[in-house]
């Protein structure tokens, strides 16, 4: 796909198609009433004649026989003054899945200049998400054939003079880069369980060091977490036959022995909840359990991509959790790498007990921060819905840079807190600490029992159980919090 700027008068420039916007109970306004000009007034007799409302989700496409642009795309943007980049994002996105659908081989957007606050650089990446979110497809297992690939090979942004063209060209690289990391998030986590194992995360992990020289990957098997005394990790893998994966992928993009920002993802494969087993409502869902994984995969992608100047590290424990005769137990103790012992309350607490000791392992790498991502608590669902992951942090600096990073790339979070009174939910009369409690606060007793691990290190735990996927109709991955961690990244820079 090529991604272009464009500075020419709407009307002079040429394009299979040009998507222009309408406010609700408006006229037509900028690149609209230019190339409604160029038209002779066809768009606005379509106002006139109520064919076009500008009502939000709204749009049409018109053939205009011979103008430089083939045909025009009116999209509706809502009442005046509603028009953020959320707005924005979204409203692009239907308009490049309806352009992706007919034969425009390229298309102009104009919808940039109705975004309040304006932006050059953020309209143009958010631009290039939208496109990237209306081309992807469901990695299909399907029968039946395929639909067709879309004819569309090019996008441009429009931008009001030339001084804004680097900064628009620049958002567009990046964003396709960002376009591309959410992407392999969304493929990987859509995968079915029986597919995506740990094993294929590992392979998916070396072949993302064979296509970037940038990456490199390292694969730690069930024998060698035994010798690191990975306990805790070790327990939840106890009932499957499917091996479980310690994958660690370190993408070098700054100054050599410079200290990495290390991403934690949990990579639980299939969450039956084990020997604590879920109910079957909605327990297939269970595959997107792997989601704060494949979010670090992704963001690893996207910073190869746009060649972040950054250090990462990226470590993903990856296993599956399973009931069985071998299966660990309600009441269980087991014993993490960082020597603290853990009674195993619920089996279906089991995130947290694969990332503690990730958490533990990515102290060898001495890291300026550590972000863990996990699909950790329904209690974060129950709490934030599906609009915001939940960020707990021993910093509450970290945690602003995240809530920031969210905004700005319209994928936001919400910072909650921590404390001692949390911290006592957890206690256990048998081993240091329970992995399990009540269910009040149940989000941040989580993140209390990965706070334990994290001692002197610059922690932030991101809880995307709300945010990772949807259900229903629309179910599927959403790539999230990919923009969000490639924004804090970024602002790292
Ligand atoms: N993977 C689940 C959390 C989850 C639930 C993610 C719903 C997405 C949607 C996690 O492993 C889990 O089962 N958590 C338990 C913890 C409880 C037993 C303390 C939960 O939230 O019920
Ligand atoms: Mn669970
Ligand atoms: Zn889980």
């Amino acid at each position: 796909m090529r991604l272009f700027v464009v500075t020419a008068a709407p009307a002079r420039q040429k394009t299979d198609c040009a998507i222009v916007g309408l406010h609700e109970a408006s006229a037509f306004a900028g690149a609209g009433a230019a190339i409604d000009d160029a038209l002779g007034g066809r768009l606005s007799r379509l106002v006139k004649a109520g064919d076009l409302r500008g009502k939000a989700g709204e749009s049409l496409l018109l053939d205009t026989d011979g103008a430089p642009f083939a045909r025009v795309l009116v999209v509706g943007l809502g009442k005046k003054g509603a028009f953020g980049r959320k707005q924005y994002r979204k409203a692009l996105t239907s308009a490049l899945a309806a352009v992706a659908k007919t034969g425009a081989k390229d298309a102009v957007s104009y919808l940039a200049e109705a975004v309040e606050p304006a932006d050059t650089y953020y309209d143009a990446r958010l631009a290039a998400e939208a496109l990237g979110a209306a081309l992807y497809r469901v990695p299909a297992i399907r029968s039946t054939r395929q639909p067709p690939e879309p004819a569309l090979k090019g996008f441009g942004v429009a931008v009001a003079d030339a001084a804004q063209k680097a900064q628009a060209q620049r958002g567009l690289d990046q964003g396709a880069a960002i376009a591309a990391g959410a992407a392999l998030t969304r493929n990987l986590a859509n995968l079915p369980a029986n597919v995506c194992t740990p094993s294929y995360l590992a392979q998916q992990a070396k072949e993302l060091a064979r296509t970037y020289k940038t990456v490199k990957t390292q694969v730690l098997d069930e024998p060698e977490l035994k010798r690191l005394k990975m306990g805790s990790f070790l327990s939840v893998t106890n009932g499957t036959d499917e091996p479980a994966r310690l994958i660690v992928m370190r993408y070098e993009g700054g100054r050599a022995g410079q200290a990495p920002v290390a991403l934690v993802g949990k990579g639980v494969t299939f969450d039956s909840g084990g020997i604590s087993l879920k109910q079957p409502p909605g327990m297939d869902e269970m595959k997107f359990d792997m989601t704060g994984a494949a979010s670090v995969f992704g963001a690893i992608k996207a910073a190869a991509e746009m060649g972040l100047k950054l250090n990462l590290v990226g470590v993903v424990p990856a296993c599956e959790n399973m009931p069985s005769g071998r299966a660990t137990k309600p009441g269980d103790i087991v014993k993490s790498m960082s020597g603290q012992t853990i009674e195993v309350i619920n089996t279906d607490a089991e995130g947290r007990l694969i990332l503690c000791d990730a958490l533990t392992y990515t102290r060898r790498f001495k890291p300026s921060v550590v972000v863990d991502i996990a699909t950790l608590t329904g209690a974060c669902v129950i709490a934030l819905g599906a609009h915001n992951s939940a960020v707990m942090s021993n910093d509450d600096e970290l945690a602003a840079e995240l809530v920031a990073a969210g905004r700005r790339a319209v994928d936001t979070c919400w910072h909650m807190p921590m404390g001692e009174e949390y911290h006592d939910q957890l206690k256990s009369n048998f081993a240091d600490f329970a992995n399990a409690c009540g269910r009040d606060g149940g989000a941040i007793t989580a993140a209390c029992f990965l706070a334990k691990f994290t001692d002197g290190l610059r922690w932030a735990h991101v809880d995307i159980a709300g945010t990772a996927y949807l259900t229903g109709a629309q179910k599927g991955s959403t790539g999230r919090p990919v923009p969000l961690l490639m924004d804090f990244l970024l602002a790292r820079v």
